[in-house]
């Protein structure tokens, strides 16, 4: 790349995933500073960068720990201070991208159980689904569940509780041990501030949810509204359209 005239360089990496153990996150940070202190010396040049990437894991089980940022940041400084200042190298940016960190936590999927199946599992059938959370069904990911008005009665209860695409992984938990649910009742899902709203789809036609917004006094604001069949079919674009691009003209 020097050869062909590229005066800018960054490292970037992307190693681990959903990784909770700190150590893991300081490795990589050493391994793309050892990197980028030895490729310096060799061919002469200078990083303005490394990125670490994401991957810094979140609890979704309640009785898993949280990554201690305060202590992450203080070993990548040290393994900075060894390997960059102990190189002599000049200053460089140190970038990450944790979206799943910095959202997954602070956000919910607030549904309603509007159906439940006694065969030969019980089944709960909540108003959302897959499309707008898909962990769970696309690779069984773990999301906790509550009940909300029920935080303190005895999960005794073993539900499937499930979406409502006409699909067979669109299941929010199976065999999760949750308080008695009623139709009505509203179900917390969390940790959906990633991978959730953002990321979610119009599969069968589902129209994507408002989103509410807590605020630190305790109000609340709704920052998007839900999608609408007028929303749903706004980018299509044929004669005779009642909705489209050529409707609106
Ligand atoms: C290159 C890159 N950066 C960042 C991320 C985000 O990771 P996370 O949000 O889990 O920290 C990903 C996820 O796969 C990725 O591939």
């Amino acid at each position: 790349m020097k050869k062909k005239g590229v005066r800018r360089f960054g490292l970037h990496t992307m190693v681990v995933s959903n990784e909770l153990n700190p150590a893991a996150h300081v490795q990589t940070a050493r391994m793309l500073f050892s990197l980028a202190a030895e490729i310096s010396k060799k061919i002469g040049i200078e990083f303005e960068f490394v990125n670490l990437g994401g991957g810094i894991g979140i609890p979704y089980k309640p009785e898993q720990v949280p990554v201690n940022f305060e202590s992450l940041g203080k070993e990548i400084k040290q393994a900075y201070k060894e390997i960059i200042e102990g190189n002599g190298m000049p200053s460089l940016n140190i970038y990450m991208e944790n979206g799943r960190a910095m959202t997954g936590p602070f956000g919910y999927l607030v549904t309603t159980a509007i159906h439940e199946k006694h065969t030969y599992k019980e089944y709960i059938g909540v108003d959302a689904c897959m499309a707008n959370l898909m962990r769970p069904g696309m690779y069984g990911a773990y999301h906790h569940i509550t009940v909300l008005g029920k935080e303190g009665a005895k999960s005794n209860h073993k539900y499937d509780v499930v979406g409502s695409l006409c699909e067979n992984n669109d299941k929010f938990a199976i065999d999760r041990m949750l308080p008695e649910i009623k139709v009505g009742d509203v179900i917390a899902i969390h940790n959906a501030g990633a991978h959730g709203h953002a990321m979610g789809f119009n599969y069968n036609g589902k129209l994507r949810s408002a989103e509410l917004l807590k605020k630190t006094d305790g109000s609340v604001e709704m920052i998007r509204r839900a999608e609408t069949t007028q929303d749903y079919f706004s980018t299509l674009n044929f004669p005779g359209s009642k909705y489209g691009a050529l409707a609106a003209k």
